[in-house]
């Protein structure tokens, strides 16, 4: 099958030398990529800037910003099977870049922030052949707030994670994972390592895209 993973945090920039970023490390991207290629799928990989190799086999598509990976995905899609946003894409940037350092002062600044362009929800509903996976990090109601964000942003399949303690989710070696379907359904994942549970997503999304293909030929 063909895969597109979208991976690590995006940089907006505030002046030539500034950005507004999130602590993303890539790890369960970069892991469900190299789970992805072991099983013999094809991977195109978008990422952020991250410190991390990638797998050898993939195609990677390096990224900074939100707008670029809005391009890169969408120039990426077509006639993929799954699309998994496992990126921390920033929902706001700045309203406007400086295009000049800014200066110290002795004073307050606010910066004015717009939101970005969600790139899950710019993806067609009707009539699409890619199995859409959105990743949910919550700090509190991860259930209510990833099936909200399973019908907000049009997704087949949300894999949620609590980020509110330190030893799982962001920049972690460790996750555990739940994962809402659009049919309702829930699945746990418990605590293991990225690259356990990147190898038991990578078999429940290709199943799902699977049925989906079996489904729509009879
Ligand atoms: O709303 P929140 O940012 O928590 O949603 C997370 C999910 O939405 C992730 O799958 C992320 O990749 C995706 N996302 C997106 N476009 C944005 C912001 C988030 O596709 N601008």
């Amino acid at each position: 099958m063909r895969f597109l993973i979208t991976a690590g945090p995006t940089r907006e920039p505030i002046d030539p030398v500034r950005y507004i970023s999130n602590r993303s490390s890539g790890k369960m991207g970069y892991a469900i990529a190299e789970a992805a290629i072991e099983v013999g799928h094809d991977v195109v990989l978008i990422s952020g800037p991250v410190n991390l190799d990638p797998p050898p086999a993939a195609k990677l598509i390096s990224v900074s910003t939100s707008d670029e990976m809005f391009d890169a995905v969408h120039r990426h899609v077509a006639n993929r099977d799954v699309l998994i946003m496992c990126a921390a894409v920033a929902d706001y940037k700045p309203a406007k870049v400086s295009k000049h350092k800014i200066k110290q002062r002795d004073e307050k600044l606010s910066l004015e922030l717009t939101p970005t362009r969600d790139i899950l929800a710019s993806l067609a509903k009707q009539d699409r052949q890619v199995l859409v996976v959105g990743f949910a990090a919550e700090t509190e109601n991860l259930q209510e707030n990833a099936q909200n964000k399973l019908r907000a942003k049009n997704c087949d399949i949300v894999v949620a994670n609590d980020v509110s303690g330190s030893d799982s989710g962001m920049e972690s070696e460790e996750n555990e994972v739940t994962i809402f379907f659009r049919s309702g359904e829930i699945k746990e994942i418990s605590r293991a390592s990225k690259k356990i549970i990147a190898r038991e997503l990578v078999k429940l999304f290709a199943n799902m895209r699977e049925n989906c293909l079996t489904k729509k030929m009879s």
